[in-house]
């Protein structure tokens, strides 16, 4: 779909539907409403009166306007209550709408910016909320199907603005139009099945992104892995025909002397549990397991377009996890770089167990911060459900800046502890820790395994299993794939504020 902002007038806008926003029981029709009511001869104030329209969240009426206007119809969708209206109501109404043009057959839509200005709101934030949400409602994954359930789709949507406010305006849609590219990507490889994507295409998938975006790619395999250690991707990958691979994207700004931020990725292309085989239901969406990579991945495409000011890493280690003769048993103990060992009590715990891998290479890079996305526990899922991401921070001012981002994306984080109490769960009677640490807490030992090996800096883990894959759909959120993290990942390297360091951060190898 393309995007683009104009100032032409809305009593002057072509197209197939003009997207208007309208306050709950509002007193009296606000002033660019009130404008097309009387080009439309009192039809909204009509609709208002009857009952009809009332302004509830996310609700649409459509008026035809029968030559009235040169748009074919107006779309009213409600924000709620005017006191409480936020940016993400924004995002969700104009989905709405759009969702509602494009099953009315619409191809082109325009949205009136100014009625759904709400107050303490900057223009270029309205813009970007509602440019946000038309296009990642209109997200579909329907490749493998040979009938299309829905074959209407929009081609254009125009955002209309006051002349004056067309540069921030641009500036707000072409950003979120690289986010939302990103998203999208990211929502393809999780929903692509384990038959498609495993770690050798995802890595392809990685060196796709680098090609297009001109980043550093580097994808280690076979002798490397043992050579540079990585024991934990090494042991989980052994029981897979399709062999483990660790991913590596590296974006350099010209000139930069600053810290890099690292971003790690769990790269699991499809989790039966090894071994330690996970029962019928618990393995349906199993394919979602590399949520944390593809948000990683497709995190590091709008990277490579915003083009921060300090390097930015990804780290994905890729594996399947597969029972068979040559997998891993429960009970291993592997070695990691670092001296660690590791018992491996459970071999459907490997998350953690392979990401521990990526956590210590991040420290060569003396990063200013290193942030993990997994879907790590089925804990989580219970804990907060899906509408919150684990959060877990061994730095305040990083916790701090994550919450921030999660709240400005509405990709939201909930911070559990890192308390040292709960370490004794995990503690070995044959190695330095163990990989499982029974029931109680399960995210929480989860991120204490992951924090022994995410020593040297500022870290935090996003334990995205309840996020990443979902059931109910919601107005930009398809069900399934949801490409969580990307946003939030982008809104936080956009609003880094690095500081200066004497020695170049490249990676010492
Ligand atoms: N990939 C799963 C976690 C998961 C569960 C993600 C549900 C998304 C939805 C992870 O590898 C796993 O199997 N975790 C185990 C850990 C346990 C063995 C300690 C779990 O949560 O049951
Ligand atoms: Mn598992
Ligand atoms: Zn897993």
């Amino acid at each position: 779909m393309k995007m683009s902002v104009s100032s032409t007038s809305p009593a002057e806008a072509k197209a197939d539907a003009l997207v208007c926003a309208i306050v709950e029981k509002p007193k009296v029709l606000a002033k660019p409403l009130a404008a097309l009511d009387r080009a439309l001869e009192g039809m909204i104030a009509a609709a208002l009166r009857s009952g009809e329209l009332t302004g509830e969240r996310n609700k649409t009426v459509t008026f035809h306007t029968g030559g009235r206007l040169p748009a074919a119809k107006v779309i009213c969708v409600g924000l709620g209550p005017a006191e409480k209206a936020t940016l993400e109501h924004l995002r969700q109404a104009a989905a709405s709408a759009a969702k509602t043009a494009r099953d009315q057959a619409a191809k082109t839509v325009a949205l009136v910016s100014d009625t759904f200005r709400v107050a303490r709101t900057k223009p270029g934030d309205v813009v970007g909320a509602l440019a946000e949400g038309t296009l990642l409602s209109q997200y579909r994954f329907d490749r493998f199907k040979k009938e299309k359930g829905n074959k209407k789709s929009l081609t254009e949507a125009t955002l209309l603005v006051p002349a004056a406010e067309l540069r921030a305006a641009r500036a707000a849609a072409s950003r979120a139009q690289i986010v939302c590219e990103g998203v999208a990507g990211a929502r393809d490889l999780i929903n692509l099945p384990g038959n498609e994507i495993w770690p050798e295409t995802l890595a392809r998938a990685a060196q796709e992104v680098a090609r297009a975006g001109g980043l550093k790619c580097e994808v280690l395999h076979g002798k490397a892995l043992e050579t540079n250690k990585l024991a934990g991707v090494l042991a989980v990958g052994a029981g897979s025909t399709h062999t483990p691979r660790f991913i590596i994207l590296e974006y350099h700004p010209s000139r930069s002397t600053q810290k890099p931020i690292v971003i790690v990725g769990k790269g699991v292309t499809f989790d039966s549990g090894g071994l330690s085989l996970k029962t019928g239901h618990n393995m349906d969406d199993m394919k979602c397991d590399m949520s944390g990579a593809a948000a990683v991945i497709h995190t590091m495409a709008v990277v490579a377009q915003i083009k921060p000011k300090f390097p930015v890493i990804a780290l994905v280690p890729a594996v399947e996890n597969m029972p068979s003769g040559t997998a891993s048993r429960p009970g291993d103990i592997i070695r990691y770089a670092s001296g660690q060992t590791a018992e491996i009590a459970n071999t459907d715990a490997e998350g953690r167990v392979i990401l521990a891998d990526a956590l210590l290479w991040a420290k060569r890079y003396e990063p200013a911060a290193v942030i993990d996305l997994a879907t790590l526990t089925g804990a989580c899922v219970v804990a907060l459900g899906e509408h919150a991401t684990g959060l877990f921070c061994t730095d305040r001012g990083l916790a701090g800046r994550i919450t921030e981002a999660g709240a400005a994306t509405f990709e939201r984080v909930w911070e559990l502890p890192l308390w040292e109490e709960y370490e004794p769960q995990i503690e070995s009677d044959v190695a330095d820790v163990k990989n499982v640490g029974g029931r109680p807490a399960g995210p929480v030992t989860a991120a204490l395994f992951l924090k022994k090996f995410a020593e040297g800096y500022p870290w935090a883990h996003l334990d995205i299993a309840g996020t990443a894959y979902i059931e109910k759909e919601r107005a930009y959120v398809p069900k399934n794939a949801t490409g969580v993290g990307v946003r939030l990942l982008a809104h936080l390297i956009t609003n880094w504020k690095p500081r200066p360091t004497k020695r170049s951060p490249r990676a010492r190898r």
